[in-house]
């Protein structure tokens, strides 16, 4: 049976997904901050960790390092909003992955979250967006590309409206991702 660690920060929606596609391998979620994803992982009888980033600071990828044993099989970053170190991504090298809620490399890197990669979407007056599952490398949003699902962009779309389009993609895509990379283990 396959292992897979889930990082959140936020309302976990896409781990939600993750659980009910998978609910035997999820072995451990680890969220940043107090956040909704913990409780979703509660309910599920999951093993749940708050490794707080503001308390941990420097420490923060030690310590969730220190939480993922060798074995796991697959690190998904749904929704997390840390950054993690080169020692952690290098030791898990190829078995992390993240979601973002743009059409990479369009709208990412540095400070490109939530709210306003879809405002940058709009702003840029775009015709497209969608959501990217990539691997996690040392470069902000800028691992291979696995796989994108598009949306399309309509003149009466906000950045808000358009955020709702593009998470109701995310959870299909990523659950579609997981289930190939696993299977291929
Ligand atoms: C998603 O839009 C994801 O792409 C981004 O953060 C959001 C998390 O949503 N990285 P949720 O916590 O899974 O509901």
């Amino acid at each position: 049976m396959s292992k897979l660690v889930v990082l959140v920060s936020g309302g976990g929606t896409n781990l939600q997904a993750i659980l009910d596609a998978f609910p035997n391998q999820v072995i451990s979620v680890i969220a940043d901050r107090d956040c909704y994803a913990l409780v979703r992982a509660a309910n599920a009888g999951v093993a749940a960790h708050l490794v707080d980033r503001k308390l941990y600071r420097d420490e923060l990828s030690e310590r969730i390092n220190a939480l993922i044993p060798d074995d796991c099989d697959l690190i998904v970053l749904a929704g997390f909003l840390s950054i993690l170190d080169s020692q952690l991504i290098q030791r898990f090298n190829h078995k992390i992955i993240n979601i973002h809620p743009s059409l990479l490399p369009r709208h990412g890197g540095a400070g490109m979250w939530g709210i306003k990669v879809h405002q940058a979407a709009i702003k840029s007056g775009d015709q497209e967006s969608g959501c990217t599952v990539h691997y996690v490398s040392e470069e902000i949003d800028g691992g291979a590309i696995i796989a994108q699902a598009k949306v399309i962009i309509t003149p009466d779309d906000t950045a808000e409206s358009l955020q709702q389009k593009v998470l109701a993609h995310e959870h299909e895509l990523l659950v579609g991702v997981i289930r190939k990379l696993l299977s291929i283990n």
